[in-house]
């Protein structure tokens, strides 16, 4: 398996450019079940996700047509196997998406439940309570959900928690559906926004995007379309704290700062200063960071999916700083792996107290998760001495070419075989 080495105390500086966003790619491919056109999309990154899920569709019986420019051709005009097996959606549980559109286009699926995950539960009674009342009979056999629905039908549904992939697989079923579907308390994620817009261009008729409230007209089909996938904002945020963390200078292109206010927030509080275009984003931290506090939640507020990477940042920051995880249960795995460098950090319940230290030490550390492997190199970065990490295909999952964009700017990392 492969492993990263870092050798740390590199200041990062430079520039790099933004992959698309894992999170909007996701469920935009899985939209293309939703036509039998083809569904034309560009910025797509290049990550084990995106394959894992290529293997699906091509598997339900999708054409996949990729070009040399990363720009991929899908059409589903026909199906082979309206079902999602367990050796797939197991790898990536983000599979569930084809759900909503396999039901809606095809009257039936099969789509194994996608089980535990190491950040928490997660179940998905949300996403199946939706469909049921849209009209879907569901029965959970055997691991799998069995739905079957000869059309689904418009309803007014009210989650009782912000799910940002149930959002997702309600919206995209509702797109034909007969009738006017509400989705109240719906996910307000930039990529729930990206994925209604590429709808919208498939002919779906979709309103709110982007608020707590969500209606969708039902129509009887929807046609082809082209779609360029937002940029990774937390990618970018990720690339940000890491620049800060070495006291670097750096920019980054094809992205955009108005996905990403409560990280810049929490940026500026720790010191950093930062200038924004409309498609680029520079920081420059001319001293140590200051420790800040934060609390996750769902969006506009600050995203779970940055709260590993501003642990690392409070490990070598001054003072102590208090992070309170409210999405996942589970999610601070990266802790443990974060003392092995010298780190002090108390955990009580949600919330993790920690002390800045002025250096970390170089060791051999574990990734558990896509972003705790994230919050590792971060931390990799600063530490005196070469770190090793195992297990990074976790990031490979999320982190378009890792290792030469962190080169590119300055620092000495690896990949061992
Ligand atoms: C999406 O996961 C993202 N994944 C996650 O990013 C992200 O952490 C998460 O949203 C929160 O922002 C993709 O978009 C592919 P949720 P999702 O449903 O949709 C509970 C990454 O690192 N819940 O919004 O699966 C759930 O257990 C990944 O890129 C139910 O109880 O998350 C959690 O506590 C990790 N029942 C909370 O809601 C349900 O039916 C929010 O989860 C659904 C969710």
């Amino acid at each position: 398996m492969d492993k990263l080495a870092i050798q740390g105390g590199h200041r990062l500086s430079g520039e790099i450019r933004i992959s698309g966003a894992k999170n909007a790619a996701l469920p935009i491919m899985c939209a293309a079940l939703l036509s039998a056109d083809t569904l034309r999309l560009d910025n797509l990154p290049k990550l084990r996700d995106i394959s894992t899920l290529l293997t699906l569709l091509g598997h339900i019986g999708c054409d996949i047509n990729l070009d040399e420019k990363g720009g991929i051709d899908l059409q589903a005009s026909q199906f082979k196997h309206l079902e999602a097996p367990y050796n797939l959606v197991k790898t990536m549980r983000a599979s569930i998406l084809v759900l909503g559109p396999m039901l809606a286009r095809c009257g039936e699926a099969k789509v194994s439940l996608p089980g535990g995950c190491a950040i928490g539960a997660r179940p998905v009674d949300l996403h199946i309570k939706g469909l049921q009342a849209m009209g879907a009979e569901i029965e959970i056999e055997h691991g799998y959900i069995l739905a079957k629905a000869k059309r689904l039908r418009g309803a007014r549904i009210v989650m009782d928690m912000v799910t940002v992939t149930g959002t997702e697989n309600l919206m995209m079923a509702a797109t034909l559906a007969s009738g006017t579907t509400v989705l109240e308390n719906s996910a307000r994620e930039p990529e729930v926004i990206d994925l209604a817009q590429c709808l919208i261009a498939m002919g779906a008729r979709i309103e709110g995007a982007g608020t707590d409230t969500i209606t969708v007209h039902g129509v009887d089909r929807l046609h082809g379309a082209q779609h360029r996938i937002m940029p990774d904002r937390i990618e970018t945020g990720t690339y940000l704290v890491a620049a800060a963390m070495t006291q670097g200078d750096i920019r980054l292109t094809d992205t955009r700062s108005d996905t990403l206010d409560a990280v810049l927030d929490k940026l500026r509080e720790s010191g950093a200063r930062i200038a924004c275009t409309p498609d680029s984003i520079s920081l420059q931290m001319h001293h140590r960071p200051q420790a800040i506090n934060l609390r996750t939640a769902p969006y506009p507020a600050f995203p779970t999916d940055m709260q590993a990477q501003f642990m690392a940042l409070n490990c070598i920051a001054n003072g102590v700083g208090r992070v309170t995880e409210t999405i996942f249960e589970n999610r601070f795995m990266h802790v443990q792996e974060m003392q092995r460098l010298g780190a002090h950090i108390d955990i009580e319940g949600n919330t993790a107290m920690v002390h800045g230290s002025a250096s970390l030490q170089a060791a051999t550390v574990m990734a558990t998760d896509l972003r705790a492997s994230a919050s590792l190199v971060l931390a990799a970065l600063v530490a005196e001495g070469e770190t090793t990490i195992e297990r990074i295909y976790h990031i490979d999952r999320g982190y378009e070419c890792i290792e030469e964009k962190l080169n590119q700017i300055g620092a000495q990392v690896r990949r061992v075989h």
